[in-house]
Parts: structure tokens; sequence; C-alpha cells
């Protein structure tokens, strides 16, 4: 028999981390580009609850800010403070108690740890559908684990009912023997946890008081305590140091991984291939190994990228290539080439068909349809039009020591190998340069300038424009 019940959330995420040994706390660390507590809410906001409670103390401006920012939801999430951690019962305690959950209303408490990201919606709602179906006071979430480590052990009764849960420093070696673990999820009927919350005490080799402990007072008060086992122990996993981190993650990509391929996307080497959990991904894109999608990047369909590609914040057109490249913050346009080794910084757009080939380096630059820088170049503040072609190892020298200045270079142009152009300076349409030419002057349409420092010859590109 299923009972509806208002269902809400409190997440606890106040702790420092100790055994992550970093500045950043804990719940920050991300996993696939997201902060680990963000794929714990994002789990939570799948599901249909009231009201989501967050429990800070560790950073807390930090992680407050961090959530603020980066989750999208109408879903109310409220923050609330732990000043001093005194353990998982007592961050309980601190979320009903300032967040105006006061009564013995009948509505369930999910009780969930943010150091668990790999969870998924379906396995909590599968904890609040056992606790509904019941008549529980609490339901934990259990998982079977064959090397348990630091887990808390779930320990029955000789019927088999769950009878308390023991956390490893204080277990027993028979204890420890105990396959069958907490995972930190709970579900309890809110209005019989805040009397247990007040009955806990710290007598425990960390001296806190531990939310675990709630279940046995219920139970010793007469209560049913129940249990579900998750299907997929994986997804409990916490993560507690670097190593989970790492494991926790490895796990996260494969996911992420999986579902790209489903959706059509080719990867030579999923092992090898790192997409973050914000990066979107068209159809018949194909991933080559060691490349690194980070951010709000976008490829569109059918452009490969990689071998040894690492973009951030790109958006890459249809029909694009970008091989062993580093990009930020840029845009690659349809049926573009960029690579092997390209650098594009901040800034950079290149229009479709643009060529962009390899030891070049982009910055702030507006790069116009087919236009083609193929070898060893730097090209940063500057315009190039469409169809320019710009020489091997031509710089834009666009710093005078004191401030930043543009290059434009026009329609058609062509830029003769090795010419440095001392912006602000602008070659116009159809214009050349000669190979080597230092350009501090503007050289206008269908000019050619060279020379050092480069002479200006009026009308050369019409003069010769038979000579082919
Ligand atoms: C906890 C459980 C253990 C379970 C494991 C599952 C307890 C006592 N132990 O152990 O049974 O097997 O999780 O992953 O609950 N936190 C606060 N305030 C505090 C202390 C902790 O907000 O004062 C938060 C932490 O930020 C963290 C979560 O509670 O997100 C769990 O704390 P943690 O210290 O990681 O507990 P475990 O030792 O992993
Ligand atoms: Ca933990």
């Amino acid at each position: 028999m299923s009972q509806y019940r208002p269902l809400s959330a409190v997440v606890l995420a106040a702790g420092e981390g100790v055994r992550m040994r970093s500045a950043t706390p804990k719940v920050l660390h991300p996993l696939c580009g997201r902060p680990m507590l963000l794929h714990v809410i994002d789990a939570l906001v799948a599901l249909p609850l009231e009201r989501i409670v967050v429990v800070v103390g560790h950073g807390a401006e930090r992680v407050t800010k961090t959530l603020q920012e980066q989750i999208a939801t109408e879903m109310p999430i409220e923050f609330v403070e732990q000043r001093v951690q005194r353990g998982t019962g007592d961050a309980t305690s601190v979320a009903l108690t300032a967040s105006g959950f006061d009564g013995d209303g009948e509505d369930d408490l999910l009780v969930v740890y943010g150091d668990t990201p790999l969870i998924r919606a379906e396995t909590i709602a599968s904890l609040a559908r056992g606790h509904r179906e019941s008549d529980a006071a609490v339901t934990l979430l259990t998982a079977f684990f064959e090397d348990p480590g630091d887990l808390g052990r779930v320990v029955r009764d000789d019927d088999g009912v769950v009878d308390h849960i023991v956390e490893r420093s204080e277990a027993t070696p028979d204890e420890l023997e105990i396959n069958e673990v907490n995972t930190g999820f709970y579900c309890f009927r809110r209005g019989l946890l805040a009397p247990a919350l007040r009955r806990l005490s710290p007598e425990n080799a960390q001296g806190e008081y531990f939310l675990t402990d709630a279940l046995s007072v219920l139970k010793q008060a007469g209560h049913v305590v129940t249990s579900v086992v998750a299907a997929d122990s994986q997804e409990t996993a916490g993560v507690n140091d670097r190593a989970q981190l790492a494991a926790a993650e490895a796990v996260l990509r494969r996911r992420i991984n999986q579902r790209w391929m489903q959706e059509g996307i080719t990867m030579t080497d999923p092992e090898r291939t790192y997409v973050d959990a914000t990066v979107e991904l068209e159809p018949d894109v194909h991933l080559l190994p060691g490349t690194i999608l980070e951010g709000r990047t976008v490829v569109g369909a059918h452009s490969v990228v990689g071998p040894d590609a690492h973009l951030v914040d790109t958006i890459v057109g249809e029909g694009a290539v970008v091989r062993q490249t580093v990009a930020r913050e840029s845009e690659i346009g349809d049926e573009a080439t960029v690579g092997p080794f390209a650098h594009l910084r901040p800034g950079t757009h290149l229009a479709a068909r643009v060529r962009i080939g390899n030891f070049v380096e982009t910055k702030n630059a507006d790069i116009g349809e087919g236009a083609k820088v193929p070898h060893l170049s730097y090209v940063g503040d500057a315009d190039v039009g469409p169809g320019a072609n710009v020489g091997a190892g031509t710089i834009t020298a666009n710093y005078d020591g004191k401030k930043k200045h543009r290059t434009r270079i026009g329609k058609g142009a062509r830029i003769g190998s090795n010419t440095v152009l001392v912006a602000p300076v602008e070659v116009g349409d159809g214009a050349y340069t000669g190979a080597g030419a230092v350009v501090n002057r503007d050289v206008p349409p269908g000019a050619l300038a060279k020379g050092v420092p480069a002479k200006i010859e009026d009308g050369w590109a019409d003069e010769h424009k038979d000579d082919e």
C-alpha cells in the first residue's frame, strides 16, 4: 500500500573533507567539469520535491555562490549554515531547525550527502517509493561491496531487519566482515526524525553526532526501520579522498561517453576521450584519442576533433576538422580546418572554411570566410578578410609596449612570408605584401608593400593581374 506524503530533501555539505588535503571545499571538487555537489543536486531536482535544503559550513560562501550560479531550477533551494561541524546528525538538526521544518508534519524527508556524485535520480526515487510502500519511520538505501573499506556497516537482527549502523571506527571484528553498507541516503518521516536527533550522543571515537545512530534510536522506540538495496552499488560510492575522486570521475566519464555514443558520436577510444558533463555534441561527430572537451564547448555535426585536442568553451561548426589543437573561448566555423598544432586563444572567430595550419596562434581575431593562415603565424587583435592568405611566419605586432592595437587585412589580400604587421595598420582589399616586409603604414587596396620598412607601390596588383 503506497501512501503519498510531500517529499523534501536535505543535503549535507558542510564538512571540510580533510582527507582531500585541499584548500577547496570537498564538495566543490569537479567531476567531468561540474562540482561534485552539483551532480547530487542535479539528481534531486529531477525528482518531484517540495524543496531542497543544503547544509553548508566549510567554505559556506563559496559553496552557496557556486550552487546559485550553476543550478537552474524552479525548485526552491535554501542554504543553512552549520557553523561547527559536529557530525552528520548535528548537520541534519541544523537543517531542521534553521529552515522552519517545524511541528510533527506528516511529510517525508530525504537526507543525502553532498559527496556521492554518482547517484541517479531513479535510485533516489526507488528509495522514496520503498519508504512510502512501507510504514517505516526511516528507510535506508544500502549497498553491497566486496571491500566495504571505511563505510558504515548495516547490522541486521535475527529476523533480517535493519537493527543499526556501525561506523568502522566503532565496529567489532565480526561487524567489519559485513558487506552490506550504509550508502548515506535515507528517507525519514520528518515528524519522527527531529525527536530522534535530539537523543543522539557524541560518544564515539570521533566525538561526533552520527545521523546513523538515529536509526537505532527510532528502532528502540518501537518504530519500523527498513531498507532498499541499491541495484548498482557503484552509484553510491562516496568521495573522501583524491583516489576516490579519480575513480568516481572515471565512472562518470564512461557514463557520459556511453550516452554520446548512443546518440551517434564515434569515439575511436572512449577510454581516452574526456567530455565534460556540460558539453554538447551533434550526431556524427568523431572524437579521436586524447580529446578533452570542457565547459560550454559545442561540436557540430560531422566534425572531427583530435587526436589530442583540448577545447574549452569553444563552439565548433559542422564538418570542421580540428587536430592537435588548444582552443579557449573561440569559434570555429563550418568546414574549417585547424591544426595540427594550433593555439586559438580567447576571442578567436573563424568563419566557414577557414584554414589554420601548424604553429599558428590566434587571439581576439576575426578571420573571414575561406581565409588561410597556414603556417607559423601570430594573428592577434586582427580582422582578416574573406579569402585572404596570410603567408608563413606572418606576425601581427599588436603591442607597442603600452597598448594593444588592431590589424586589418582586407578581403583577398596576400600577405607575404615573414611579414610583420606593425599595428595599428591596415592592408587594403586585394593588396600584397612582399616577403619579409615590415609594414607600419596602411597599405591601400590593391597596393604592394615591400621592403624594410615597407615602401608602397600604388596600383601594383592591377598592373600585375595578368602575370600568372
Ligand atoms: C558517512 C556515514 C557512513 C556511510 C558513508 C557513506 C555517518 C556517521 N557515516 O561516513 O555510515 O557509510 O557516509 O558515504 O553519517 N557533513 C556535514 N557536517 C558534519 C559532518 C559531515 O555537513 O558535521 C557532511 C559532509 O560534508 C559529507 C557528508 O556529511 O558530505 C558525510 O560526511 P563524511 O565525513 O564524508 O562521512 P563518512 O565518513 O563518509
Ligand atoms: Ca563521505
